[in-house]
């Protein structure tokens, strides 16, 4: 049997992971907006620790290296460091914020607190005066520019052998040295608000460091289908599918290259969406062909929850039956008649799970605990098949398409693991589920209606076990509350409440009061996220 080993770290790279641009991150919000900058031109990215070795960066052969920003000053005690021997390495860099002050500060310049802090909108003025050589990394773009800054710090004096290429009315901006192909700038390429951050960022990966665009979806199913069959052999693989876009990209990705010695199973909480079980085992194995165990648990989840209105325990109570039941299910198929050895297992991880957990600022404080299904203890006596590791959700969803998944999966809004039970306020009993699943369907069924379910991030009900008191054909009533929830995000750290039009509202509000039995008052969620969450629970 396999190890608990993950098939990555350690692994010498694939093919299409070489070649391409190293981004060491000094804890900066953009960081990782700047590797997916960078996979926008179809070059690939990796985000390392700032702290990685010069030997894991040589792994990734990389055509250049981006220093990201950062929230220190690079004379605080603690302040974050590369090992400076990588501006010796003859490979192209760009320091982008704390990126630009680490390298002046290690190569000898001055690096000082700024008497006018820059934050947001300012003007660069490139420099390309006489005696000044043109900029490979400012070709072609128009000497000022409206960019996007945010620092306390500033460069006071440029290193040995380096010029200033760009500044604002109080900083140095941009400064270089062509020689050894060392690039910095104090204000942030990777956001749109800044003018023309595309082109700077194309300049440095084609001109400066004649980057190769071959990071491509195509090359990447390509590899990773042949790298999984030579990996698991003749043994075999299972995967926890949920139906969501990550883990059903991942199982198709999968099955690709092993055909039906991939097993799935997908498991039913009793917490899915109406109708949803039926659908989705529909669609993963008639539509798509994946070869599926559909366990109903329903009620083995329901018994568990009895009397819980905990959010974490509802959260953890169904975590743990999950892992149970697929366990459970997974001895059945080892000891099965199937040939092969079930040594592999297959999971949906993203990239910025990955990151996550290397950044140099730790994880962030646990507000929730995600149980993601799918999401199972690394102590399974399986090793991982982890094919999305290096994806961002939107390149997910491109190789999805390329894999032929059709919209009804691709589109489809993010559902939490522990699914209508954080959703359901109070005690989870069958009567309320049912209640939920079809003010929820009405819910979706109007967003779809109004053309807005793919523009929006999530849309659902929640239900409240306050009741109120109502009227309804001269009769008081006294009923339950749905709380309707519709958020945009681009990334659900953020995210705020879609303004509906009047008329959709309206309609939502009558169909719930009018088809679901028990419901008496609908209400809107005008909360943002901070200070509010996406979920109630
Ligand atoms: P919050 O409520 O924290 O949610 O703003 C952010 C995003 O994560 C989803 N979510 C979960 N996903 N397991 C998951 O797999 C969970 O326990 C969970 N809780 C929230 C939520 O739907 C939103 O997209």
């Amino acid at each position: 049997m396999a190890t608990g080993a993950t098939m990555k770290p350690n692994q010498p790279k694939p093919k299409s992971e070489l070649g391409g641009v190293v981004v060491l991150d000094f804890g900066g919000q953009y960081t990782q907006l700047i590797a997916r900058r960078i996979r926008e031109q179809q070059v690939f990215s990796a985000i390392l620790p700032c702290t990685a070795s010069i030997e894991e960066i040589r792994k990734f052969e990389p055509a250049g290296l981006v220093l990201s920003g950062g929230p220190s000053s690079v004379y605080d005690i603690d302040a974050p460091k590369c090992d400076s021997g990588i501006l010796a390495l003859r490979i192209p860099v760009l320091g982008i914020c704390y990126g630009m002050q680490w390298i002046t500060h290690a190569l000898g310049g001055k690096v000082e607190k700024a008497e006018r802090r820059e934050y947001g909108r300012a003007h660069l003025k490139v420099s390309r005066g006489p005696g000044s050589p043109e900029s490979a990394l400012f070709a072609g773009v128009p000497e000022s520019l409206r960019i996007w800054n945010s620092h306390g710090d500033h460069v006071r004096e440029v290193p040995t052998g380096f010029h200033a290429t760009g500044h604002t009315d109080n900083a140095i901006a941009a400064l270089e040295d062509p020689q050894r192909k060392i690039y910095a700038v104090q204000f942030h390429v990777e956001v749109n608000h800044t003018e023309c951050g595309t082109d700077l960022l194309r300049n440095f990966l084609f001109r400066v460091c004649s980057a190769e665009r071959k990071w491509s979806g195509a090359a990447f199913i390509e590899e990773t289908t042949g790298a999984i069959r030579t990996k698991v052999g003749h043994n075999r693989a299972i995967c926890a599918l949920s139906g969501g876009v990550d883990s059903t990209v991942a199982a198709v990705l999968v099955h690709r290259a092993l055909g039906d010695r991939l097993t799935n199973i997908f498991v039913n909480t009793g917490m899915l969406r109406k109708n949803e079980f039926a659908d989705t085992l529909e669609m993963l194995r008639d539509r798509l062909g994946l070869r599926v165990i559909g366990v109903d648990a329903s009620d083995r989840f329901l018994n568990k929850l009895v009397g819980v209105t905990d959010p974490e325990q509802k959260r953890k109570i169904i975590g743990r039956e999950f892992i149970a039941v697929f366990a459970e299910e997974a001895q059945k198929l080892q000891t099965g008649e199937a040939q092969g050895e079930i040594a592999w297992l297959v999971q949906g991880t993203l990239y910025p799970d990955v990151i996550e957990s290397v950044s140099v600022k730790g994880p962030s404080a646990t507000i929730k605990t995600h149980h993601n299904v799918g999401g199972l203890p690394e102590n399974m006596p399986f090793a991982l098949i982890e094919p999305l590791r290096d994806l961002f959700k939107d390149e997910v969803r491109r190789i999805g398409r390329d894999l032929g998944l059709p919209d009804e999966i691709l589109l489809k809004h993010p559902f939490p693991g522990p699914g209508l039970a954080v959703r359901l306020l109070g005690e989870i009993t069958r009567e309320h589920l049912l209640t939920l699943q079809e003010a929820d369907a009405i819910v979706v069924e109007e967003i779809r209606r109004a053309g807005l379910y793919s523009k929006v991030w999530q849309a659902f009900a929640v239900l409240l076990p306050v009741r109120s008191v109502g009227v309804m054909g001269d009769y008081r009533t006294y009923g339950l509350t749905v709380a309707v929830r519709v958020v945009e995000s681009d990334d659900a750290m953020t995210a705020d409440w879609v303004r509906l039009p009047g008329e959709v509202l309206e309609c939502i509000s009558t169909r719930i009061v009018n088809e679901v039995r028990g419901v008496t008052r609908v209400v809107y969620d005008i909360s943002s996220k901070p200070p509010s969450t996406i979920e109630w629970e």
